[in-house]
């Protein structure tokens, strides 16, 4: 595989701050170019050669935001099995219903816009159901859950200018801990 040619912003980008806008049907040429870009991007972090070749950090979602795109686009590449994976695109998310239940994850998120390390917990619903349109604008329904669900949940932020940092109290970064499954 070859690498794309991306650049990602980083968290001090105040572009990374700002809200993207809702995507206009039929897409760009550009921005179906960018969504295999971010696919492949990711994808190739996942596959241990690869991230050695290129000096990749492990990734599984981005938004069109951190490319510089300022639009409700982002994707996921989830490894289903050794090597094989399975992707998410997802254009104009709207959540349209969360489970009670929170969960975290342990170890902290991450985040390929966030070059540092970052103590404390992000409170994320354990289950989802969102309704968003494909490439071509046709819309789809999409039940998500545990670590798929926290990255929906991450992405979505990003769309909002919101970083997963954001959300950590620098005081308190374990807060309610207690009320919430750790995954
Ligand atoms: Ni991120």
């Amino acid at each position: 595989m070859k690498l794309p040619n991306i650049t990602i912003l980083d968290e001090k980008d105040k572009r990374l701050h700002q809200k993207s806008e809702d995507v206009v049907f039929p897409l760009s040429k550009e921005d179906k170019q960018m969504i295999k870009d971010m696919i492949d991007y990711l994808t190739m972090s996942q596959i241990e050669e690869e991230r050695e070749k290129y000096d990749l950090r492990a990734g599984m979602g981005l938004s069109a935001v951190q490319v510089g795109v300022m639009k409700r686009i982002f994707v996921i590449v989830e490894e289903t099995e050794p090597e094989k994976f399975k992707n998410y695109i997802v254009i104009n998310p709207k959540i349209l219903s969360h489970s009670e239940e929170q969960i975290f994850v342990g170890e902290g998120e991450g985040c390929l816009s966030v070059n540092r390390e970052v103590d404390g917990i992000v409170p994320r619903y354990a289950r989802m159901t969102v309704k968003a349109q494909d490439m071509d604008g046709h819309p789809y329904e999409i039940r998500v859950r545990e670590d798929i669900s926290i990255a929906f949940q991450h992405e979505i932020d990003h769309l909002n200018g919101i970083l997963f940092v954001d959300k950590i109290d620098p005081k308190n970064p374990y807060k309610n801990q207690k009320n919430m499954r750790e995954i």
